[in-house]
């Protein structure tokens, strides 16, 4: 039933954490222009749970709004995309469709039919073209009119044979869908597939804000997050259904920072970001990773640009011990550097994006170890000034570094742009 699931393979066993995450105002604070708590979760998503956990986005939206979302925010990119409401799946960065779930939804659905009933309610307001999508039609309406509408339109579509679910999202969207479908039934209907392959995961947590979240929460043992800022209709539903289950829980914060708030309260890792370290220099603990070290430089080398560093100079110090002394990157542009000169050119770049909106972030991080203490991590690194970003496909390799300190030191970097970046700015480009 299921054809290209190729990136639900880079994982061989089990996944320790599955999250499945709606986007809007849930990863996705739209009301937070720097964008704080998604990259504070990236960051946390990265060091500590890519290499061995899978990462769901389920959204309301189509596929066109969904990359649009994508081009606008700094997103990860996740293993599995669950779109226009639970209606479509798709695997891996090039969005390899679950053809098998759609055709599942085809029993007892009729597009037709839906149009031409909610063509008899004058309340409902078609969305755009782009929202309406084979398994889901979708309206603005008003919410005095919900109940009612909700009521006699399944009445109708019932009456003609149909067996549909209607979900109002938001305080304004209603979509009509098949019924099997839905946020909460494609994530039934993914883990029953790697139960199949005797892989489910060990834990899994939902993160919702809005009606069409609501199923994701009464999926059979998994753990859910309403994040703070949840709409009326969720905390109602909640307070009907789910109120005793201490699986769930509202958060006090927004957004992904609910969402983090969660994985701590739980105990499925750790509850806060490393952006939100403040010690920079080496872990004593030993348990550093080389993600982990990833991610850490690229925090410190985002603050260090936009002058949020205190400290510099011990800071710069501190970063030229983790370079070897004859280790070299090789920039975007095939331009050959010594690290150390990286670092210096760096040094006078202090707080030279202040004012800016600058953010960095790493994403789809994955390392192995090639030698005894020798370490090749591949990584994409996301540099976003005002409303302008780049990426650069990265290489770097890191050594252990057991007696010096606990960490490891950088070797090697090297960098090519992704395509579509090539004609990125060669100047202020340092890692
Ligand atoms: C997204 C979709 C919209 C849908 C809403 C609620 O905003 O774009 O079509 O109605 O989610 O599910
Ligand atoms: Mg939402």
């Amino acid at each position: 039933m299921v054809t290209g699931c190729a990136n639900m393979d880079r994982l061989n066993g089990p996944a320790r954490l599955m999250i499945v995450s709606d986007l809007d105002h849930t990863m996705v604070d739209h009301h937070d222009p720097e964008n704080l708590s998604i990259l504070q979760f990236n960051a946390l998503w990265e060091a500590n749970f890519r290499l061995d956990s899978l990462l769901v986005f389920s959204t309301g939206r189509s596929p066109t709004l969904y990359k649009q979302l994508r081009r606008e925010k700094p997103m990860l990119t996740p293993d599995i995309t669950i779109m226009s409401v639970g209606t479509e799946i798709t695997y891996g960065e090039s969005m390899v469709p679950d053809d098998g779930w759609e055709e599942f939804l085809n029993q007892k659905w009729d597009r037709n039919i839906v149009i031409e009933e909610t063509a008899k309610f004058p309340q409902l307001q078609f969305q755009s073209g782009t929202e309406q999508r084979p398994h889901k039609v979708s309206f603005y309406v008003e919410k005095e009119h919900v109940q009612e509408i909700m009521k006699s339109l399944s009445e109708r579509l019932e009456k003609r044979g149909l067996d549909i679910k209607i979900i109002y999202s938001g305080g304004m969207d209603l979509d009509v869908l098949p019924q099997e479908a839905g946020k909460g039934q494609a994530l039934a209907y993914l883990l029953k597939k790697f139960k199949s392959e005797a892989r489910p995961p060990v834990n899994t947590l939902v993160c919702g804000d809005s009606g069409n979240d609501a199923e994701l929460f009464s999926v059979p043992d998994v753990y859910g997050v309403m994040v703070s800022n949840a709409q009326e209709e969720l905390l109602h539903w909640y307070s009907q259904n789910a109120k005793h289950n201490p699986k769930v829980i509202h958060a006090t914060e927004k957004c992904a920072a609910g969402i983090i708030q969660a994985i701590g309260h739980f105990g499925l890792g750790p509850g806060a970001s490393p952006r939100d370290v403040t010690d920079y220099s080496q872990s004593k603990s030993g348990t550093l990773t080389p993600a982990h070290e990833i991610v850490k430089f690229y925090t410190l080398y985002e603050k260090w640009r936009r002058g949020e560093v205190g400290n510099a100079e011990s800071h710069l110090q501190d970063l030229k011990r983790t370079c070897q002394p004859n280790g070299v990157a090789v920039h975007p542009w095939g331009f050959e550097q010594p690290l150390h000169e990286c670092i210096n050119a760096l040094g006078s770049c202090y707080g030279d994006k202040q004012g800016k909106k600058f953010c960095v972030w790493v994403d789809k991080v994955s390392s192995s170890q090639i030698g005894s203490d020798i370490w090749l991590v591949k990584f994409d690194k996301w540099e976003m000034v005002d409303e302008e970003r780049r990426c650069c496909l990265t290489t770097v390799l890191l050594q252990l570094q057991p007696e010096s300190f606990d960490g490891f030191i950088w070797v090697h970097l090297h960098q090519t742009w992704l395509d579509g970046f090539r004609n990125g700015q060669h100047t202020g480009w340092f890692f």
